[in-house]
């Protein structure tokens, strides 16, 4: 016991030797740390595991909640002419041929003859211009990056690409061959079927997107509740995609959680509210704690514009494999509705009581998916310093986002302290998320937790049964204070409303 005493006081002052080692530098830290402490693992990993898939433990499964709850608090809650939904995953087939899915939701892909492995197009050309700036040879790098933006303007966009990895010898990753078949379009929706028959028209999809639930919910919406335009419906759920370069951990999924708003607009209104919900957005992922230097938008340049967008953003985050996009905000104009309208039959447009007039609204779309922002926290929290010669491995998020955000601890097992430590649990419980943990030495579970991202840890020693005190200790900076039991609650509460990134 007088050991752990002494380890403690060490602690008290501890700041003192603790440097700064370095922050992420890639993704594979992030998926052993993952896995290692139960945030995520491999689908089916005992039958080898499924591509592109993902599961979330313990720990996996609090955070992503949080995130999640986070999101709904913002987009439902803080809005008061904003609704949720929950639609379905299946839908009508005709939804995604209203959509555009149907027709135009592709990659174009190459398949290696030799290793039997596709390849996107696009994809396999940037990674060659990537290496191309790498080896210094910028000029022939821009050359083929304007090939690749005008691709789809000299032949078909397939044989566009054909031509420039043909031209190029570009050869595939994995094999190093160069002997490649046609450049195919490749629709990423799954396809299976609905009832006890298996006809071609019982076919039916998985929906590639939650927003199109959002769409034929319109109307009922419209009719049911106390919303007038402006005004906007959020949904979070599954969505699925059948994506062939899937190789990122939880980045690029084949079955992933996207968490999207339609703001439902006057037209005239649209630029106005999509440079409003830019702003509010990017706000949001600092108030969630993202580090403001690691976000930035990138624009998506007017003919390079999906289908439906008459304008479209990416808000991008710098993860280890680069600046990469996790939310999109798009300007779809009245192309979605005016779609279903046409495939359905029905009505959707909107009567202006107030200006007497009818229209079809405008949307601006907020889309995020919920497993790229979990890796984007990760990431973002994820740091490794030196403290007295070791190395600790600690996740830095919001206090509001971690999955465990006290641990409370007996110095050692000893019933007075268990017992105290057990209250103290218990008055938590209701609103934090608390663990308790006497298993090792008290900077065994400092680190355990740390690398939890548990902000607050309570100790009860023997001088505080004295004295009604704990000390609490703080993740980020390792600091501890001594504090009477009364004011735990306190003290955690003003450590969660005063956090922000360091
Ligand atoms: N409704 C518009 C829409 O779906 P998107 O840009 O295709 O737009 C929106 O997707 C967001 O969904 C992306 O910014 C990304 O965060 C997430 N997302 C898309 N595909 C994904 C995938 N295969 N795995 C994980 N997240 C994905």
């Amino acid at each position: 016991m007088y050991q752990i005493l002494i380890f403690c006081a060490h602690f008290n002052s501890v700041t003192k030797y603790f440097c700064f080692m370095s922050n992420l530098d890639s993704l594979d830290k992030i998926v052993s740390l993952a896995k290692a402490r139960g945030f995520i693992f491999q689908s089916s990993e005992i039958y080898g595991g499924l591509s592109a898939v993902y599961d979330y433990g313990p720990l996996g499964v609090e955070l992503k909640r949080n995130i999640r709850n986070a999101w709904w608090k913002e987009m439902t809650q803080r809005h008061s002419n904003i609704v949720g939904v929950d639609a379905a995953i299946f839908m009508h087939p005709r939804v995604w041929e209203a959509s555009g899915h149907v027709g135009g939701f592709n990659d174009p892909m190459i398949d290696d003859k030799q290793s039997k492995k596709r390849y996107r197009a696009d994809m396999l050309i940037e990674q060659y211009i990537l290496k191309l700036e790498k080896d210094g040879k910028t000029e022939k790098a821009t050359e083929l990056q304007e090939l690749l933006d005008t691709s789809g303007t000299r032949k078909s966009l397939t044989e566009d690409l054909y031509d420039i990895i043909i031209e190029n010898e570009i050869k595939a990753p994995d094999s190093g061959a160069f002997d490649w078949t046609e450049v195919r379009q490749f629709n990423l929706m799954f396809k299976t079927q609905f009832g006890a028959t298996s006809s071609e028209e019982d076919g039916v999809y998985l929906r590639p997107e939650t927003a199109q639930g959002i769409f034929v919910n319109y109307k009922n919406v419209l009719d049911t509740s106390r919303v007038a335009v402006p005004f906007g419906i959020a949904q979070t759920g599954k969505a699925f995609r059948n994506e062939v370069v899937a190789r990122q951990f939880v980045f690029r999924m084949r079955e992933f959680e996207q968490m999207e708003m339609q703001f439902f607009v006057e037209p005239g209104t649209d630029a106005e509210a999509y440079n409003a919900w830019k702003e509010k957005r990017i706000g949001w992922h600092q108030r969630i704690g993202i580090r403001k230097e690691n976000l930035r938008f990138a624009d998506h340049p007017q003919d390079k514009l999906a289908h439906y967008a008459l304008a479209a953003v990416d808000v991008q985050y710098q993860f280890p494999i680069g600046w990469q996009e996790v939310e999109g905000i798009h300007n779809r104009s009245d192309f979605d509705l005016t779609q279903h309208q046409e495939f359905s039959g029905k009505k959707l447009d909107y009567f202006d009581q107030k200006a007497n007039k009818r229209y079809v609204p405008y949307v601006i779309e907020t889309s995020i998916g919920l497993d790229r922002c979990t890796l984007m926290v990760l990431c973002d929290a994820y740091r490794e310093e030196e403290v007295n010669g070791e190395k600790r491995t600690v996740l830095k998020m919001h206090p509001e986002l971690a999955p465990v955000q006290v641990g409370v601890f007996p110095l050692i097992k000893k019933p007075e302290l268990q017992e105290l430590a057990r209250k103290i649990e218990a008055d938590l419980i209701e609103d934090y998320s608390v663990q308790y943990d006497e298993a090792g030495s008290i900077g065994k579970r400092y680190r355990r937790l740390d690398e939890a991202g548990t902000p607050f840890c309570i100790t009860v020693d023997f001088d505080g049964l004295e004295d009604n005190t704990v000390t609490i200790r703080y993740r980020d900076d390792m600091s501890q204070e001594r504090i009477s039991v009364d004011k735990v609650a306190d003290a955690i509460k003003d450590g969660m409303k005063g956090w922000s990134p360091s």
